[in-house]
């Protein structure tokens, strides 16, 4: 974006659908869940309101917790991501042997969780599952299916419900999608 242009905000998905198919994932998670302890991970920051919400409804299901994060980021200030992605903290929980849900908000060109799983399949949990909220299949570089997606999307850029553009936006309780308008022209 430049000065001279307003960001503009179209709704994708209201709180309530989200509201409703964060609840059936949960539901999916947890009848497939045969462990003695779930192991939440969230990437940080994108996945922040997504895993609230799950963790929530995790409890409702009577599932066992424990909660970590890992702070992982590949895009700069714009809406392109830079290719190379930076984790900058790691879990410290010891997932040997453990159920791990792996949670992110959005899978796009693959190399976050590709690269993420990766590490922690090296540290040999029992089970390592990924849930991601939104799939943008046609943005994929690196082959890479996550076990429980929340919504399929097509390649817009997208903001809210902890998602952002240039750090604003993440806390918009529902998505949208953004689009630039010069300020000059007149539409
Ligand atoms: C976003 C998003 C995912 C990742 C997905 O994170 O939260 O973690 O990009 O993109 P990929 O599939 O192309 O790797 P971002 O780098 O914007 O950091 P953030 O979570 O702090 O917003």
């Amino acid at each position: 974006m430049n000065r001279n242009q307003d960001v503009v905000l179209k709704p994708l998905i209201t709180e309530f659908d989200l509201k409703v198919r964060v609840g059936n994932l949960v539901r999916e998670i947890a009848d497939d869940f045969n462990g003695d302890k779930l192991i939440v991970i969230g990437l940080l920051k994108g996945s922040f309101m997504f895993l609230a919400d799950m963790v929530r409804l995790f409890y409702v299901h009577n599932i066992p917790l424990l909660i970590d994060f890992i702070v992982a980021s590949s895009y700069g200030a714009g809406t392109e991501s830079s290719g190379e992605v930076n984790m900058t903290r790691d879990i410290n929980t010891d997932i040997r042997s453990k159920w791990v849900l792996l949670v992110d908000d959005i899978l796009d060109t693959g190399r976050t969780l590709n690269l993420v799983s990766r590490q922690l399949l090296k540290r040999k949990p029992a089970v390592l599952k990924t849930c991601v909220l939104l799939d943008k299949p046609d943005r994929r570089v690196i082959p890479f299916q996550a076990d429980y997606v929340g919504f399929t999307i097509p390649d817009k850029f997208v903001v809210g419900y902890g998602l952002d553009y240039d750090s604003h936006y993440r806390e918009l309780p529902y998505l949208s999608v953004v689009s630039f308008k010069n300020r000059n022209s007149e539409s």
